[in-house]
């Protein structure tokens, strides 16, 4: 369901925000401090602090508490001269050297490139370096936005979405991690330790259950605590885990009562206390709806303005009904994160940004990232010097692949594939065709083959083109966006359709899928290869080729569930808000309305812990491609297995390539838990990715985390490992588990 705009959120924010009134003296940022106690970067973050802190003014403090409006109000601001012209700008207090936070989105590159002229790289979809399950490739993921991050001049990233995927309708599942916990946990701490190592803050977000778009500002989530803390909340705990990501941005929707951005619950009981999470809690952009109760239940930052972080929550501390201790420790967390990722002793310097390095970065991890999920008669790869000719079919596949939008959307170097050059700037909820051209990169590993594009528009011209070819490679798109959410896991456009009409005209058919998720495919038992090359990014294209062309082996699995229709979903259909839930765009009160709270919708995720695999498993639901799925064109055989209890389970197995190429392999652990923990029947505890050449057999040891074997006891408040015998699986998808070995753990 289409939201509201963003132009006009950022419009009436701009109206609503009062200039805060500052000496000119802090309105020219001075990043660079005279020398203060504080610059001793032998101090530990907390004491260089704690130090700051004792010397603000209360002005000050809240100056840190809250935004500038999105990109530092209007033009006429000063604020907007500071601001790098990202989602958020909180000023510097030069008197006391401390620099603005310059925040910009960065989900799978650096927004906004295009508005203010500048270069951005981007990567492949946040699901797709999911489907690597390569935490190398994910940490350089990370680097790769951080470096480009701080050429643009920020010091803050607004990436990091690692909700599950419990609603693959959900528009923003391409910015997320997958379905499962351990796995989303393990990737998205790893991109956020590659960003942080580059000394810009990470932020985890979209704190919590902000499974869907529709009606985000309203919905209710009513979830049990067990549930959560076992699949939405454990991804943040692993991800904050791995990476000690500074930030955790708190997400638009209810939690069972609460709005997460000033839910306690969440805020306080689970990240502060539980996670002893020392960085801040930032709003989502217009999230916050209170000052007081916001503030004692954790939150520490408002975004994008200070409609109650500002003149209203400095009235309540001078009232009494907010203690200065809590303002400080909102304060507190904001600098200590600033001094212990770097930002302040290593600031960033606009550079120009290494596009080379970039655009290779992103084609190796597009690489990593594509899975193979049919491939009948060995169809792939292609051999460049038997095919004579190649029907290139699909919308758009003659100059570009697809991206997600929203507020991940990145300005593609050259502008939008399908608009007139030097319209390169992208707009809300556009849809953006990167310019990576399927048809000329297949062209170039030809050499001499005849390839020939049909749009696909027309399905009986495209199978007439089809029909004349050795092969045809139908390209089909999903487009997807913040602020929407999708009506069904269909192909749009009648691309079903028209890869039926052509599957039907050349029985060697191979669909390419650029989709953002999960799509439907009943034609799937009519082609003879399917490849998912997600959203590629900037060289997806050359990417997708070198896989159809052999001279990349696949090796990515699916980090989600392909189901077989919208039947089989925990929620045949997704909760829409109920009509006048939301206010109407036109209406000029709308945003405030928003921030003031809105009517609450309810929806139940009364499949609790079993998202994703765990939900087809326990219904006994057959899906089209399971969880943890990927063919590569060589062979692996699992053998060995040896579990070893101990604080760490550790489990050791022995991969082996069986086939004639060499090729990169993932094994898989899951463990089916006793019977009395009532839980699905497995849960992923582990994997590992190897290279493996030829023939070549590697010895490979997984630790498990006791966590991860352990249940949630909400009675305790703790996890709990119970007693009893474990199962161990080990393979190459979830559904291919060739190894099994009990053992009894106490
Ligand atoms: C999105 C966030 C984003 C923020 C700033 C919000 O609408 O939900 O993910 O970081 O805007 O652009």
């Amino acid at each position: 369901m289409p939201l509201l705009p963003r132009t006009r959120l950022f419009i009436l924010t701009l109206a609503i925000i009062a200039v805060p009134v500052l000496p000119l003296t802090q309105l020219i940022a001075q990043d660079r401090p005279a020398t203060h106690l504080w610059s001793n970067s032998s101090l530990s973050p907390d004491e260089r602090a704690s130090m700051v802190v004792k010397e603000m003014t209360l002005d000050e403090k809240i100056s840190l508490l809250h935004g500038t409006g999105m990109r530092g109000l209007g033009p006429l601001s000063p604020l907007a001269v500071d601001s790098n012209g990202g989602a958020g700008y909180v000023v510097a207090i030069p008197r006391l050297g401390i620099p603005g936070i310059q925040m910009s989105d960065a989900a799978y590159g650096v927004r906004s490139s295009g508005e203010n002229g500048r270069y951005s790289t981007a990567l492949p979809s946040d699901l797709g370096a999911a489907a690597s399950w390569d935490t190398d490739a994910a940490y350089e993921y990370g680097a790769l936005i951080a470096r480009e991050l701080r050429a643009q001049g920020y010091n803050m990233s607004l990436g990091g979405g690692v909700n599950l995927t419990r609603e693959p309708r959900n528009g923003r599942t391409f910015e997320y991690m997958g379905e499962d916990p351990v796995l989303a946990g393990t990737m998205v701490g790893w991109v956020m330790k590659g960003e942080q190592a580059q000394h810009v803050i990470g932020d985890i977000k979209h704190y919590a259950l902000n499974d869907q778009e529709s009606g985000r500002n309203a919905v209710n989530v009513n979830i049990d605590k067990r549930s959560m803390r076992e699949s939405d909340l454990l991804a943040f705990e692993i991800g904050l885990q791995v990476s000690n990501a500074a930030a955790v941005m708190c997400s638009y929707n209810r939690v069972n009562g609460d709005y997460a951005c000033e839910n306690k619950f969440l805020l306080m009981d689970v990240l502060k206390k539980d996670w002893n999470f020392k960085g801040f809690v930032v709003s989502d952009w217009g999230a916050t709806h209170s000052a007081a109760k916001a503030s004692a239940a954790g939150l520490d930052h408002e975004e994008p303005g200070e409609f109650f972080y500002g003149d209203t929550l400095k009235k309540a501390v001078k009232a009494g009904q907010v203690p200065m201790a809590e303002i400080d420790d909102h304060v507190h967390r904001i600098l200590r994160s600033m001094f212990a990722t770097g930002v302040i002793d290593d600031p960033p310097q606009k550079s120009v940004v290494d596009a080379a390095r970039g655009l290779e970065v992103v084609q190796k991890i597009e690489e990593q990232s594509i899975v193979l999920l049919k491939n009948e008669h060995g169809q792939l790869p292609l051999d460049a010097s038997k095919v004579h000719t190649i029907a290139v079919i699909g919308p758009h596949a003659d100059v570009g692949m697809i991206s997600g939008g929203g507020s991940a959307q990145v300005d593609p170097p050259n502008g939008n594939a399908i608009m007139p050059p030097g319209k390169g700037q992208t707009h809300w909820q556009e849809h953006i065709w990167f310019p990576t051209s399927p048809l000329k990169a297949i062209q170039v590993k030809t050499t001499g083959a005849r390839v020939q594009y049909n749009s696909g528009s027309d399905p009986s011209a495209a199978a007439s083109l089809a029909k004349t070819a050795d092969v045809a490679l139908v390209f089909a798109y999903q487009w997807e966006s913040e602020d929407m959410d999708l009506e069904s896991l269909s192909l749009p456009e009648h691309q079903d359709e028209l890869i039926a009409a052509v599957a039907a005209a050349n029985p060697h058919t191979i669909v390419v899928l650029e989709t953002g998720g999960p799509v439907t495919m009943p034609w799937a038992d009519r082609v003879s290869g399917i490849l998912e090359a997600w959203y590629g990014g900037s060289r997806g294209a050359e990417a997708v080729a070198n896989v159809l062309f052999g001279e990349v082996n696949p090796g990515g699995k699916l980090p989600l569930t392909f189901p077989r229709s919208e039947a089989d979903l925990p929620h045949r259909n997704i909760v829409n808000p109920p009509k006048g839930t939301e206010p109407d765009g036109g209406d000029p009160g709308w945003w405030e309305k928003i921030l003031r709270g809105l009517k609450a919708f309810q929806i139940t995720y009364d499949e609790g812990l079993k998202v994703g695999y765990k939900w087809y498993d326990t219904e006994h639901k057959q899906v089209l491609f399971p969880f943890g799925y990927g063919l590569s064109y060589t062979t692996y055989a699992y053998s060995n297995l040896k579990v070893t209890p101990g604080k760490d389970v550790r489990v050791g197995f022995t991969v082996t390539n069986t086939g004639s190429r060499a090729g990169a392999e993932i094994g898989e652990v899951y463990a089916t838990l006793p019977s009395s923990t009532g839980e699905p029947p497995k849960r992923l505890v582990g994997f590992r990715k190897v290279k493996l050449n030829a023939g070549e057999s590697k010895e490979l040891s997984v630790e498990v985390d006791p966590k991860y074997l352990s249940i949630f006891s909400v009675d305790r408040n703790a996890w709990q490992l119970v007693p009893g015998d474990y199962t161990f699986l080990v393979g190459g998808s979830s559904q291919e588990l060739p190894l099994t070995e009990s053992v009894n753990l106490k």
